[in-house]
Formats: C-alpha cells, structure tokens, sequence
C-alpha cells in the first residue's frame, strides 16, 4: 500500500492544488442541476456558513467544561427546533452529527427505556415501513433489535396503517413514522400511527430528518399538511436534520425526546477507566464545534422571513416540475409528493436510462430500486438552488424519454433480468463473475453508464443485493 507519510510538507498553494486535483471527477454543485442530497443556501449565506464553521473549528464539544459556547449554540438550536415542531417545556433534545445518528440515539433512549418499563421484553423490535429510511435497521443492527417492516398504501405510498396495526407486538418496543420519508416524499399518517402505538405503550418516533423544517415552515406559511410533529399525541421522540432543508452544512442534525425521562436513556457516561470522564448524550465524542456554529448562524441569518422564501420558492418550482413531467408520455411521478421531493417511474423505458442520459447533461437524481410494491424509479429533492433550472430540466427529462420511447433502449432490460434470474442463488463469486461481462465494469471504477448495473441489482433480491454490495466495496 502507497501513501506513507511525506519526509518534508510542502507549501500550501501546492497542498491546496492537490486537493482541488482531487475534486476532477466530483459532481459540480455550483452548477444549479444536482437534484439530490445537497442544500445550498445560495452565496452570501454559504460564506457565512463558512466563517462560522471555521470560527469555531478548534472547539470540541466533547470538554463542556473547557468550551461553555458549544452548549450555548447547542441550546439555541434545539430550542428553535422544538419550537417550530411545536413541542412543550418537557421535550428536550440534543445535536448530533445528522439524521442517521439522531436515529440512532431514538433507537437507543427507546430500547433502553423499555429495559427500565417494560421488562419482559428480552428481544426487543422495531415496526417501521418499508419506506422508513435505512438508518433505523442499521440502528437495529447496531443496537441488537429486530425490525418488522410493513407495507405501504400503494395509491399514495404512505404506510399502510392496518399493516402497522397488524405488526405492533409484545416485543415492540419502537414504532416508526416519516415526516416525509426520502423516497418518495409522502408523510406517513403520523396520527394514526401514533394513536396505535400509544395503545400499547409503544415509543412513537417521527423521522423528521429530511422535512421537519421545510414542512413546519410550509405548515406556519398556512399550507394544509398532515400533522407529525409534537403536537400529536403518542410521538415521543422526532429527528430532524440542519444539513438538509436547515441549509445549513454538514454536520448537524437534532433529536428530541417528549421528555428527560425518555432522553435519560440516551446518555451515555462512564467514569470507570483512568481516562477522563466520558459524558455523551451521542454516538460521537470528540466533535468540532463548526456545525454547532454554523446551524445556529443560518438559523439566525435567514430567519423565519428567509425560509419561508426559500420555501415558497421550491414549491412553485416543484409544481412547475410536477405540471412539467404530468405532461410528457412515458414518464410519472408516483405517490403523493408532499412538498419538494418526489420520485418518476416508468414502464415504458428503462428508468435508469433516463438517470445516464440526463446525467450525461449534468442533471444529477437518485435512482431508487423496486421495492414493497414501489417500481424502480428516479429521485428528485429540489433544493433552491435548482429553482431557476427547473423549466431546461423538464425539457432535457422530455426530450430523453422521448428519444428511449422512439429509438428504443441501448440496455436489454429482459436479457439482463434473465441472466440475474439464472444466476440469483449461485454464490455472490459467481454471481459477480457472471454479471461483470454485461455491466460496463472494470477495475473498481463505476461503469459511467450506470444502467446495465442498476438493471442488475434492480433485479436481485434485497439480501443478495446487499451482500453483493458488500463483497464489491469490500475490495476497493
Ligand atoms: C428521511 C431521512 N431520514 C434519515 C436520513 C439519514 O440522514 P443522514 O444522511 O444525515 O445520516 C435521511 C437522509 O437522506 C433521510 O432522508
């Protein structure tokens, strides 16, 4: 292995040079077109963000002693988030690095609540729909739970509330709701939910984490939106993310419980080692104080004012996008998007095509596999800075499935399902030895048409798509 240390630095401008070397081949997220995964918050606010953060950089949130400030922004933060999810005096809460941490200190107050009032439950379990975001089963997995997925309601893809019914057991000791969830951008029936799981004295949390601000700020602005917030009764504990729709940059993220009673059980302290006295209300210890600094400075920079801007702003782009891809054959939205994100499926061409060939146009989604009834598709989450691209993206999404439908596809879809059909429950070896001919891979370099590999693990089932997975980045 390459890379041992260098037996003399080199200057500055030259280590500057190396890194932007690095970013070649990067997604270019100045350009207004990556529709997914990145919240810019436009210039003047992201060089603030970038002051703050690095103002606060040295800071380490773990010595609460030595840097009372963090716990000063950290307060500031979560206040404002409880306030805007509508919470009382009672709920408290705490930054983490983001959603999936915030997840997972939910799934860790909630097992380790129920060890202390429900102690007949020896193998504790989760119950969340298939929509539910995969950090919840890699809390699972961390923190030795099983997880009971349920279906959705396939008119609308929000859960189905008579599968969650028919799942919460004696075990349950978490249920799990999305405010929207990521895929395709619908709110479970958090109310519902929440009213059955608190029959049975089951946690109730809200995955807040990619709408719990845009949502709250589109509910204050008088939109009509379903209620997942505080203000339900039977939610006990809601994560909702800065990094995203905050606009704020990575990492920041808040959990809030109903209670100290239920945050007790997050903690985590330990006194018993000649080290110092480790006191963590999160997964992380050591941990800069740049994302404390820089969500509290957006949060105060664009205001209630700013955010509704942004808001208002997105959802007129998203019904143009909405209005836009209705209007072009061969391609839909499917769901009921509740605010910026949705997802377009296809069964007229092959939709991770589209993703290739808008790609190649710099338009930048997320392909989403088939799953629990949901059709493979392609995800959108508008963020502002797409706003003026919107009408030259639904001309480009036109023109590519209009050409796929008319040309016909470069990928053998049925040639390509066939062969993983043939080769399904042979050993992830053989399986990877059988594929890598017809999927544009070599080296561990990804394919730059992605669609012949899509199709594949479209195909696969789950479980062996995830090994697959693992076996191939386990090589890099
Ligand atoms: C609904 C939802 N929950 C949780 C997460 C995980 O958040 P993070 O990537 O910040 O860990 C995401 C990320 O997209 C999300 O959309």
């Amino acid at each position: 292995m390459d890379g041992a240390m260098l037996p003399k630095g080199v200057p500055h401008e030259e280590v500057m040079a190396g890194l932007t070397g690095f970013t070649e081949n990067d997604v270019d997220w100045k350009t207004g077109k990556v529709m997914t995964g990145l919240y810019d918050p436009g210039r003047d606010a992201h060089d603030l963000a970038v002051e703050a953060y690095t103002r606060f950089l040295p800071q380490n949130a773990l010595y609460v002693n030595m840097y009372p400030s963090i716990g000063k922004l950290e307060k500031d933060v979560v206040s404002s988030m409880a306030g805007l999810l509508r919470a009382d005096d009672e709920v408290v809460g705490n930054m983490t690095s983001g959603g999936t941490e915030s997840i997972m200190m939910a799934v860790k107050a909630a097992r380790d609540w129920a060890r202390e009032n429900r102690p007949g439950i020896s193998e504790p379990e989760m119950v969340l729909p298939v929509s539910a975001h995969p950090a919840f089963i890699k809390a699972a997995h961390y923190l030795g739970l099983s997880v009971r997925q349920t279906g959705l309601d396939l008119t609308d893809y929000r859960a189905d509330i008579t599968a969650c019914r028919e799942a919460l057991g004696d075990n349950t000791v978490l249920a799990v709701g999305s405010a929207p969830n990521f895929s395709h951008g619908s709110i479970d029936p958090i109310r519902e939910m929440a009213a059955l799981a608190a029959e049975r004295d089951i946690l109730f949390h809200v995955d807040g984490c990619v709408g719990g601000i845009y949502l709250s700020v589109m509910r204050r602005m008088g939109e009509e939106l379903r209620d997942f917030d505080f203000s339900v009764p039977g939610v006990t504990s809601i994560s909702v993310d800065l990094h995203k729709y905050g606009y704020t940059p990575k990492n920041a993220s808040v959990v809030l419980y109903r209670n100290r009673d239920l945050r007790k059980h997050a903690w985590f302290v330990c006194s018993s080692t000649t080290e110092y006295v480790v006191i963590n209300p999160t997964a992380q210890s050591t941990r800069s104080g740049g994302p404390f600094a820089a969500a509290w400075a957006m949060l105060r920079y664009l205001g209630e004012e700013g955010f509704q801007d942004i808001v208002r702003r997105s959802q007129e782009a998203t019904r143009l996008m909405l209005d836009g891809i209705a209007a072009i054959e061969g391609i839909e939205v499917i769901g009921e998007p509740d605010m910026c994100m949705f997802t377009m499926a296809s069964d007229q061409v092959n939709i991770f095509e589209v993703d290739d060939e808008l790609g190649s146009r710099g338009w930048k989604m997320i392909p989403q596999f088939a799953c629990g009834g949901s059709p493979p598709n392609l995800h959108v989450s508008l963020s502002q800075a797409n706003v003026p691209h919107v009408d030259r993206f639904v001309e480009d999404l036109g023109e590519v499935v209009g050409r796929l439908r008319s040309e016909g596809s470069a990928v053998n879809t049925e040639e390509l399902h066939a062969l993983v059909d043939r080769v399904a429950d042979q050993p992830i070896e053989v399986i990877m030895g059988e594929v890598i001919p017809h999927i544009g891979l070599s080296g561990m370099d990804l394919p730059e048409k992605m669609a012949p590999l899509n199709t594949v693990l479209n195909r696969l089932p789950a479980e062996k798509r995830d090994r697959l997975l693992t076996f191939f980045f386990n090589m890099t």
